[in-house]
């Protein structure tokens, strides 16, 4: 092995080194070259989540990068806000806010009816939109909160959006998920929590290994139509919602957490990087594939990762 293999390796396993700003800050030196000036010129970009933390540093990075971006908010308000800051810092920026709760379920049809009319072609969409809540939640249409926003939500964004995505010829999309989801095994058993004491970080963990799954299978759905998917996880990052949801960690890892922007590195780099094209269904950090388990009873069978996708198909009616 390499030494920056090894070293890389040594990163991944002892977990806060590599998470931490520490380690972007030696992979740097090894990892693939930053995309080209202009890579994303002419392509539009979607964002779930864009007015904060990751989603905005996406945001920037993808607009510096040349692409129109779309930042899909909650709150219209929000996401102007970010926008604005964004424009102060890239006047030139192309960036749109458009509302989108990633989370009500019965509005995305509409939602995604008029991305399609707005955008013909789209390079890639980007599920970054994230919650921890601190008690079990349920949205409008009956679903707990992190299951409806991780992984059902994104399930029909991808569906909808699967022909602005084919007609790019170079489509995308991305899952912003977490180094948390190798302390789950796939909770397809239970997916919307309903057994036990309920804890946010255990349904934030189980969904974010449920998006790593979903994304395999959707790869295995859309590589005919010449779109890949991949996931992601961002490492530590210092983020609003870091600070508001986990309050005790900010406080202890503070110093070592990531810059937004570092933190958003790899997905914007997924964004343009012929890797993310010349492969599909992986599970990337730091520019590098990652395994999505390292103990043997976190690692889903192909029939639990089945039972995941049955299970997102039979709850939303997509892909029809
Ligand atoms: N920061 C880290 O260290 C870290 C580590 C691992 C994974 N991640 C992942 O990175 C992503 C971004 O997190 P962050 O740290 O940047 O947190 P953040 O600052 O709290 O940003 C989360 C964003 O998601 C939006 N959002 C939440 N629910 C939504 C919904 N139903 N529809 C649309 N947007 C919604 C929020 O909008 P509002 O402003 O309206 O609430 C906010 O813009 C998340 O998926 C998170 O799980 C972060």
């Amino acid at each position: 092995m390499p030494l920056t293999a090894g070293l890389d390796w040594l990163l991944d396993r002892t977990v806060v080194p590599g998470y931490s700003r520490v380690g972007s800050a030696l992979r740097r030196h090894w990892w693939p070259d930053d995309p080209a000036p202009g890579a994303l010129a002419g392509t539009t970009v979607a964002v779930t989540g864009a007015n904060s933390g990751l989603g905005a540093a996406t945001t920037l990075g993808a607009a510096r990068l040349g692409a129109e971006v779309w930042m899909l908010c909650r709150s219209v308000e929000r996401g102007e806000a970010a926008r604005d800051e964004i424009l102060a810092e890239l006047p030139d920026a192309a960036v749109r806010v458009h509302r989108c709760d990633v989370s009500d379920l019965a509005a995305l049809p509409d939602v995604a009816a008029d991305l399609r009319r707005e955008v013909p072609r789209l390079r890639a969409l980007v599920h970054n939109a994230g919650v921890l809540p601190p008690e079990r939640t349920v949205t409008d249409d009956g679903h707990e909160l992190t299951l409806a926003t991780h992984v059902l939500g994104p399930h029909v964004l991808t569906d909808a959006l699967r022909g602005p995505l084919a007609a790019d010829g170079a489509g995308r999309v991305l899952f912003v998920a977490s180094g948390g989801m190798y302390a789950q095994r796939l909770y397809d058993d239970d997916p919307e929590y309903t057994l036990g004491d309920y804890s946010g970080t255990t349904a934030y963990a189980r969904t974010k290994r449920m998006q790593v799954h979903l994304a395999e299978e959707w790869a295995r759905v859309l590589e005919p139509e010449g779109t890949t998917v991949h996931s992601m996880h961002p490492g530590w990052a210092a983020t609003p919602g870091v600070t508001d949801s986990l309050p005790a960690f900010d406080k202890v890892m503070g110093p070592l957490l990531r810059t937004p922007e570092q933190g958003a590195d790899t997905a914007v780099w997924l964004l343009a990087a012929r890797e993310a094209r010349e492969t599909t269904g992986l599970f990337w950090h730091d520019r590098r594939p990652r395994p999505t388990s390292y103990l043997s009873r976190t690692r889903p069978s192909p029939e639990h990762v089945r039972a995941l996708w049955n299970f997102c198909v039979r709850t939303t009616g997509v892909p029809a």
